[in-house]
């Protein structure tokens, strides 16, 4: 008997199938060229220079040099392979072997590799090109000459050293087809895609462009010969410490540990951060919804974020707190790093974790923000959105029947009425607005929702504008006053029933009852939107 063994077939992959299919990985232009300039960094770059404009064809041009170590022929065959090989340095920021061609051909159908690896040697190119795909499957082809201007261009950069040019060629998924293809839409595009680049790049790259920040090796990167300026999130103007500071050992293997480093800051609100530091630094350091959450670092390249990893929404209350999460390439197995370096997957239990983590100054955030604007801006009134219900209230109320406050203490602000259980002392409060029946009050005790009061001498109701209920439902819809004076009749008319029906043995209940209504509602609305921040 022979043994002939497992009988195999080979599928080996169609390199046109493949290498189409690897164009959608989902790559966003900007993470397309972080990922470029990864591979620049990882290659000792002390200077990255991307050029993107438009030729006077108004076709995108786009390379991005470096004066890194460089490449031979062979490293620029390599280079090009779906799947190079692994690197000898685990904690470089290149991982997968695959970037620079998803990245490139994300955008390009072709990629010119230029390079050279030693002091005045010779250049090479070497090219991929998804057009001869279907003829020349995974074969790179190597020019017979180096592109000229390319070698030029890492000359500019790197003088007789090493250095190396990625130029993406047929770009097709850059930008739309202009009507006029160097028309002023089409330039204003190129302007758009440069400014967000930069602020990408800025933001991503932090560690290395901030001169002053010794974590990374010092890089320049350049966009059109313009400087990317470093964009740190967490320090307005250079200036600011963590809130908390802790290095959380995760487990790898049964008996290795890595670090996790987490710092956790809450910045200023954007006023005083104009006053500390000027306009510019509050402009810059942007206090936004967007702007908050968990940055996450790879070996101190940005690679997630800022979001709260799905534990949170992102809101106007909690826009001051900001959190750091570093870690090096040992946790890379509990990050599970995507290949476009663009995001990652935490396990729960370090989820959990850092949510029992991060809660308290979250909360912490949360509070400051909403004690800020507790505190009315001297001189500056907001519109009253009740001015409608206290007139339509004042038309009806006496048809409604309301009560005239005797005997009105104004140092206790109490008044006394006399409904149909006798005299009940109820509260008066004085009011500049002497139209008011609805009168908005930034707290009241406990945290209520509304209280039965005279405001202006009317018989009225004082409502609580801190109150979730208020933030969320009034404010929602402060632009729709019909709603408005929906929700004041409500609250008015509640109050209303309250004059008519209080005396001293049942006082204290119908405080019972504001109070659970303040609360259950408190919890209804929990899951609704917080109003942007121009409402509040
Ligand atoms: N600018 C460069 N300078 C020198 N070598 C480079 C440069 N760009 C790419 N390479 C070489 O090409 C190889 C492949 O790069 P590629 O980006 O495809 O994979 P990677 O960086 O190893 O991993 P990842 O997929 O995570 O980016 C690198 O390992 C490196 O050897
Ligand atoms: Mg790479």
């Amino acid at each position: 008997m022979t043994n002939i063994g497992p009988i195999l077939h080979n599928v080996e992959p169609d390199p046109e199938r493949v290498t189409s299919t690897l164009r959608d990985t989902g790559y966003d232009f900007n993470d397309a060229v972080a990922d470029i300039v990864d591979n620049s960094i990882a290659a000792e770059a002390t200077r990255v220079n991307i050029e993107l404009e438009l030729d006077p064809n108004g076709d995108l041009v786009f390379s991005v040099t470096d004066d890194g170590i460089g490449m031979n022929s062979e490293g620029l065959v390599n280079a090009l392979r779906y799947g190079s090989a692994r690197r000898s340095n685990a904690a470089s920021l290149g991982k997968f072997g695959i970037g620079l061609n998803t990245a490139s051909t994300a955008f390009a159908r072709a990629i010119h590799l230029t390079s050279r690896n030693e002091t005045d040697g010779a250049f090479t190119t070497a090219v991929w090109d998804l057009d001869h795909v279907p003829a020349r499957g995974w074969n790179v082809e190597e020019l017979s000459e180096a592109d000229a201007n390319d070698s030029l261009l890492i000359e500019d950069i790197a003088g007789h050293q090493s250095g190396t040019t990625v130029r993406w060629k047929k770009i097709d998924r850059v930008l739309r087809a202009y009507r006029l293809p160097v028309g002023m839409h089409a330039q204003k595009a190129v302007e758009r895609l440069s400014t967000s680049l930069g602020e990408h790049l800025g933001m991503v790259f932090q560690r290395f462009l901030d001169l002053n920040d010794s974590r990374a090796a010092n890089v320049e990167i350049a966009i059109n010969d313009v400087l990317v300026s470093s964009w740190d999130p967490f320090r307005p103007a250079g200036q600011g410490d963590p809130i908390s500071e802790k290095i959380l050992n995760v487990s790898i293997s049964e008996t290795e540990k890595a670090p996790l480093t987490l710092r956790v800051f809450i910045l200023p609100s954007s006023k005083k951060i104009s006053e500390l530091y000027g306009d510019a630094a509050a402009s810059s350091i942007d206090i936004s919804n967007k702007k908050q959450g968990i940055y996450v670092y790879r070996e101190d390249r940005l690679i997630h974020g800022p979001d709260w990893l799905g534990i949170w929404a992102q809101e106007p209350h909690s826009s001051i707190c900001r959190v750091e999460l570093s870690f090096d390439h040992r946790l890379d197995e509990a990050f599970q790093v995507d290949i476009k370096k663009s995001s990652i997957t935490l396990d729960n239990a370090l989820l959990d974790n850092l949510e029992k983590r991060v809660a308290p100054f979250r909360r912490e955030a949360i509070e400051r923000t909403r004690q800020n604007r507790r505190q009315p801006t001297p001189g500056v009134g907001k519109p009253n959105i009740h001015a409608g219900s206290d007139e339509t209230i004042r038309e009806k109320a006496q048809d409604i029947g309301v009560f005239e406050p005797v005997a009105v203490d104004t140092a206790a602000n109490t008044a006394a009425i006399s409904n149909r259980f006798g005299s009940v002392r109820v509260k008066f409060f004085e009011n500049e607005n002497q139209r008011a029946y609805v009168d908005p009050v930034e707290s009241l005790t406990d945290g209520i929702l509304y209280e039965p009061a005279f405001v202006g001498g009317n018989q009225g109701v004082r409502v609580n504008t801190s109150h979730p209920f208020y933030e969320k439902v009034y404010l929602a819809h402060k632009d729709d006053l019909d709603t408005i004076q929906a929700l004041d009749s409500l609250l008015w008319a509640l109050a209303s029933a309250e004059f008519a029906n209080t005396r001293d043995s049942n006082k204290a209940l119908f405080v019972d009852m504001r109070y659970e209504v303040a609360r259950a509602l408190r919890r209804l609305v929990e899951d609704l939107p917080e109003p942007e921040e121009e409402d509040i």
